[in-house]
């Protein structure tokens, strides 16, 4: 089992962990940042279901659709940070760089469209590559971004 395997894994599970099931609605900042959070969970859950559900039935339809919803807020994620809307999720250094994050959130929304063109072919193991490599680009923006509690 790759590292980047058990990173997606487990970061899909942490969509469902306690301490993010303690975020209750009064503590967030503003209705933008749980919108973020919302998605990020959508997102979150949908990998999870790739590499658990999905992948091992052969569900590329499933996979499909999974990937095009990644791909889908990645594209549009950099809206739901604008300047002035901080959160306990967010650090601060993404607005010093915002040209980076941006970059970043590409890159999600490439590899997933990449996941999607791979599941439209068929093969399980090029999915299971694909789908990694998406975890990966999470991974990358959550190094440097993202407080986790
Ligand atoms: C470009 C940066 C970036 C990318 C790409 C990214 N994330 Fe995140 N993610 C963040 C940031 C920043 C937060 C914290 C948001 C906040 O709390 O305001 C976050 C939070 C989360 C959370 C926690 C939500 C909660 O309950 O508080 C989950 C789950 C998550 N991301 C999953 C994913 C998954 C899965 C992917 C890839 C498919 C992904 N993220 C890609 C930056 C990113």
């Amino acid at each position: 089992m790759s590292k980047r395997f058990i990173f997606a894994a487990s970061l899909a599970m942490a969509a469902f962990s306690p301490s993010v099931m303690a975020h209750e609605p009064g503590t967030f900042e503003s209705p933008i940042v749980e919108q973020r959070v919302a998605k990020f969970k959508q997102s979150g859950g949908d990998i999870q279901a790739v590499f658990k559900k999905h992948l091992p039935a052969g569900d590329m339809a499933s996979v499909q659709a999974a990937a095009l919803r990644i791909a889908a807020w990645a594209d549009e994620m950099p809206d739901y940070f604008p300047k002035g809307s901080p959160s306990m999720g967010a650090d601060k250094a993404l607005w010093n760089d915002f040209s980076d994050f941006k970059n970043k959130a590409k890159a999600n929304a490439s590899a997933a469209r990449a996941l999607n063109a791979a599941a439209r072919g068929g093969d399980k193991a090029a999915v299971g590559k694909a789908a990694k490599r998406v975890g990966g680009t999470c991974k990358s923006c959550h190094d440097s971004y993202r407080i986790k509690h």
